[in-house]
């Protein structure tokens, strides 16, 4: 494959970068933060308006919208030869609590801008076109992340993923039956050619480095694990210090001993305590129980194993001296992902047909795309961000780097149509 096969695919074709900011900053109203952030969390009110509001558009360039029994929504714009399976585009619109306007909806609306661009221009391609926007990518209201593009990859069973509850109790079934998503077709039985998937670094490399597109060779592996610890509600003006089992006292120790492993089996590697609920959370009552979760992430599946090893015993060292009862389950392992070689060389030469500057990159954070890499060619394109900084409301990426981001996601796209299937 070669950049000749991009310039051949509607190589004059670009997308409407104004459309694509306009769309990013329509869709930031619906769950919008004082802050300029965005909370929308899956399966909720903000996330039904905002799946209504994407149907809306996709259906106004002509796709036929569909959803699936996860409630992952598909917009097919069809080609020329309807035996072929879809190349694929995607992400998601569910946010962080405290999320911002760029994290994965850039790649939902960069497809978007795809499907626009192929309209306005009548370009016929050979294979359906599909833009996908995932159910619960983000696994901020139901653990894990990339739930439903698991689902869909076979990597957790259908049951499993709806019996899932939020931190309130409500199940993942439920809750998508409430907003009206429960679609009839089978999660999975989608039969993909290929999928890419734009999306910001949510880091610091590519802005440092004054690189405008990240060509992304792979996702790092990640574990997370949820904790509860068991001390004793006490008395916190009678109780004295030699007689207590503090388990909020215990979590910090181990809060410390997570920080501690990571920096042990550096650079490269994270570990991140985000959820701590504390009981009973009263100021003067010896905490008895804590639960909270664990993240941990390198690239190598190897070191992220021996991250754990030496935590569990990090761990069982903490309660053991302080006399704290333990459960600690791991609630997701997602290994290390190495993208379709192929896809990334149509990334690569959508990116030099353009001139971007461009460097590889491996990511940090999860996407579907390292589970759709089970099931279908996959690969990435990242943007830069500014500062690096994701999962924040002051999250923040440039107009023109988005629009660069979209038009090599054109260009690989229709490299790929050309590549596949041929
Ligand atoms: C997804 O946002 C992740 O946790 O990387
Ligand atoms: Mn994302
Ligand atoms: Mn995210």
């Amino acid at each position: 494959m070669s950049s000749s096969g991009v310039l051949q695919a509607g190589g004059n074709i670009t997308v409407d970068g104004t459309a694509l900011w306009t769309d990013i900053l329509e869709t930031a109203r619906i769950g919008g933060t004082p802050k300029g952030g965005v909370r929308r969390l899956t399966l909720t009110e903000e996330d039904r308006q905002v799946r209504a509001w994407f149907a809306a558009a996709c259906t106004a360039l002509g796709c036929t919208v569909t959803h699936d029994s996860m409630g992952n929504q598909f917009a097919r714009r069809p080609g020329r030869d309807a035996t072929l399976p879809p190349i694929t585009m995607g992400s998601h619109l569910d946010t962080q609590p405290t999320g911002g306007k760029f994290d994965g909806i850039v790649g939902v609306l960069g497809g978007l801008a795809v499907l626009r661009a192929l309209h306005a221009s009548g370009f016929e391609t050979r294979h359906p076109i599909e833009l996908i926007n995932w159910t619960n990518e983000e696994g901020a209201r139901f653990a894990p992340a990339m739930l439903a593009s698991g689902v869909f990859a076979g990597v957790f069973t259908e049951q499993e993923a709806l019996d899932k509850t939020d931190r309130d109790g409500i199940r993942f079934g439920d809750a998508l039956a409430a907003i009206g998503y429960r679609g009839e077709a089978p999660c999975g039985d989608h039969p993909v050619a290929a999928y890419f998937e734009l999306h910001i670094e949510q880091g610091p490399i590519l802005e440092a480095e004054g690189k405008t597109i990240g060509i992304v060779t792979g996702v790092q592996g990640m574990r997370w694990y949820e904790l509860t610890l068991t001390g004793r509600d006490s008395h916190a003006g009678t109780t004295p210090m030699t007689m207590r089992a503090d388990a909020l006292l215990a979590a910090a120790r181990i809060i410390e001993a997570v920080s501690a492993v990571a920096l042990a089996h550096g650079p490269n590697a994270v570990g991140t305590v985000g959820l701590l609920e504390n009981r009973p959370n009263s100021r003067n009552v010896v905490p008895g129980e804590v639960f909270f979760s664990i993240d941990l992430r390198h690239p190598d599946d190897a070191v992220v194993a021996a991250m754990e090893a030496d935590l569990r015993a990090r761990i069982e060292q903490i309660v053991t001296d302080a006399g704290i009862g333990l459960e600690m389950a791991r609630v997701w392992d997602s290994p290390a992902v190495h993208f379709d070689p192929a896809c990334i060389a149509s990334v690569r030469a959508a990116t030099d047909s353009f001139g971007y500057p461009a460097r590889d990159i491996v990511s940090g954070a999860g996407h579907d795309a390292a589970y759709m890499a089970r099931v279908a060619p996959t690969t990435m394109v990242f943007v830069p961000c500014a500062g690096g900084l994701s999962h924040n409301e002051a999250e923040s990426a440039e107009p023109g780097d988005v629009a660069a981001g979209a038009n090599v996601l054109l260009r690989a796209v229709l490299d790929a149509d050309i590549r596949l299937d041929a």
